[in-house]
Order: structure tokens, then sequence, then C-alpha cells
């Protein structure tokens, strides 16, 4: 299409990108869940981390609550798919509440490594030192998996360094699944060096859509002048991309909520812009920023896909 001043812009699309299956199945099982149920249906805390999303699920009949004293005895409610603490489903039996769990399957898989280290507090139980950032609802609901104490949480390579452990021949590491793969590696060296009988998944706890996203973002972002991550400030993941895209090359990278937080200043003398989105951001948001600039410049658009994904997760036991 010829826009009215000819100005040209390319732009590469970063594929993998957006929804992965876990924030698409925890979508699902709302939707279900008010379909089968009638609204309204609670949820604690954003189901995923993004705006629209949550807007829209509002929109059907979603209410979104901070804590389950919110919801009221007869309610329904969901719990997002960064997994919860072991107390939640508790505190939701004893309340008598009907509760789903939309927890990502493969943030389920680290809880179960965490039990399965800590052994029940047996003798046969190691330490976890968990890698992750502190205050992230996933870091929150894996290490409440277990008793306090039980795990240490590892937010960077200089506490790797300097951990002290009471035990360093009775240690495991798990991982948040967000997390940068590079920075990941590089702590998970560390650990292995000081503490060589450490035990942990082969590499570390990333998920298949962190990993492909990034390896994505960091294939176009060395031709790129400017790269905006369609993504919330407290999506981690979109966080992490943001990150990749500036230490892979790019001279600039943006996250970008949506079409009405960009700044079209940015746009000025970037020849070539990547566009990806996190895992909680929808398509739709990258397609219609997409829209939006082929009405200001002549577009030519490169869809760059380093990967095919095909992970589809069934929704949880009632609903599925
Ligand atoms: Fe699950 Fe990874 Fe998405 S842990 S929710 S598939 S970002």
């Amino acid at each position: 299409a010829q826009a009215p001043h000819g100005k040209s812009l390319k732009v590469l699309l970063a594929g993998p990108r957006g929804f992965c299956a876990g924030v698409d199945r925890a979508i699902r099982v709302v939707e279900e869940a008010i379909r089968r149920y009638g609204a309204p249906v609670y949820v604690r805390h954003e189901i995923v981390h993004n705006r629209t999303v949550v807007e829209a699920l509002e929109a059907q009949g979603a209410i979104f609550v901070e804590e389950l004293d919110e919801v009221p005895p007869d309610g329904h409610v969901v719990f997002s798919a960064h997994g919860v603490p072991k107390t939640v489903p508790a505190e939701a039996e004893r309340r008598n509440l009907l509760y789903l769990d939309a927890t990502c399957p493969l943030v389920s898989k680290v809880h179960r490594e965490a039990e399965r280290h800590f052994a029940g507090g047996g003798p046969e139980s190691r330490h976890i030192l968990m890698i992750g950032h502190a205050g992230h609802p996933e870091v929150v609901g894996t290490m409440g998996q277990l008793p306090v104490g039980a795990v240490t949480l590892i937010n960077d390579a200089e506490e790797a360094r300097t951990v002290q452990p009471a035990d360093p021949s009775r240690l495991a590491f798990i991982t948040q699944t967000t997390l940068s793969v590079d920075d990941t590696a590089e702590i998970v060296d560390i650990l292995r060096e000081r503490f060589p009988l450490i035990e942990g998944p082969k590499r570390e706890d990333i998920c298949y859509a962190t990993t492909n996203r990034q390896e994505a973002v960091k294939a176009i972002a060395p031709e790129c002048d400017l790269v905006i991550v369609i993504g919330s400030p407290n999506s981690s993941n979109s966080q992490r991309l943001r990150e990749v895209a500036e230490r892979s090359g790019a001279p600039r990278a943006l996250l970008v909520q949506r079409l009405d937080a960009l700044d079209w200043s940015v746009l000025d003398g970037v020849n070539t812009l990547g566009i990806t989105a996190g895992a909680s951001a929808p398509e739709a948001l990258v397609q219609e920023m997409v829209a939006e600039m082929a009405k200001r410049y002549t577009l030519c658009i490169d869809e760059r896909t380093v990967k095919e994904e095909s992970v589809i997760f069934r929704l949880p036991a009632p609903l599925g």
C-alpha cells in the first residue's frame, strides 16, 4: 500500500511471539467456567499479565480479586496461570469455594520437582535454591509449595556467588519458567561450580515458549534500529524479551502495552523495526499496531519464524 507521505518502514515480525499454550489455556478456563457456571466467575489475580486480556474477560463476566476473602461463599474462583501457594487451594477448600486451577502445566511441573527434592523434609530432603525474581507471583506460588525455609531465592549471579547453604552436599535448584535463558545459564554454571553435588534439571526450568520467543527476537535484533515488545510492564517474559533484544544488537528496545501507549516519535529515524509480543499479549495487539503503522508508512513486512509451535494444553479435569 502507498502511504500518503511515502516514508518507508521495514517491519520484522519475530515468530513465535505472543500467546503461549499456558496463557491460551488459562483464558479458556475462565471462558469455559463462565459458560458452564454463569457469570460472575471470580479470578484470583490477573489471570495472565495483560490488561487487554483482563478487560476482555471482565466484559464476559469475570471478576478479578486479589484474595479469596473477596469471593462470596458460593462463588466459583479460578487461580491464575502463574500458580498459587498451597495455602490458597487449602483456604478455598476450607471455605467450600468451587475452584479451578489455571496454573500452567509447565509451572505445575516445577512445583512437583520442588516437592520431589524436598522429599517430605525427611533424610533424603535437599535444600532448594530457586532462581527467579522476588515478588513475582510464580515465585510466590512455587516457594509456597513447601514450608517456609525449604527454598532460598536466588535473584541473580551475585546471589549465586554468595549464598551459603547449611549443607552444600544436599542441594537442588529449580527456576522460574520465564527467565532470560542466557542469564540463567550463567547462574546455573556458578551454582554447579560451587556445589558440584547440586541436583536439578539438565539446564533449567525455562519453558519452551520463553525460550522460543527469546530465540526469535535474537534472530531479528541485529538488523533492527528499534524493537518494540508488546506486553505489560509486570509481565516477566515480556521484560526479558526487551532485554534480550538490546543485548542481541538492537540499539533500542521498548516495552509497549498496546497501540494507545505508543509514542510515535520513537519511530523517527527508524528504518527497520522489529516487533515481538510477550506470552500474555494477544496477537490482535500486534495486528492493530501494524495496521496503524501502515497508515503512516509504506510498510515492508517480513515474518521471521525461527520455530513452529504446536503445544496445546487440555483444560483441567472439571472442564476438560
Ligand atoms: Fe506456561 Fe511458559 Fe506460558 S510456563 S504460561 S507456557 S510462558
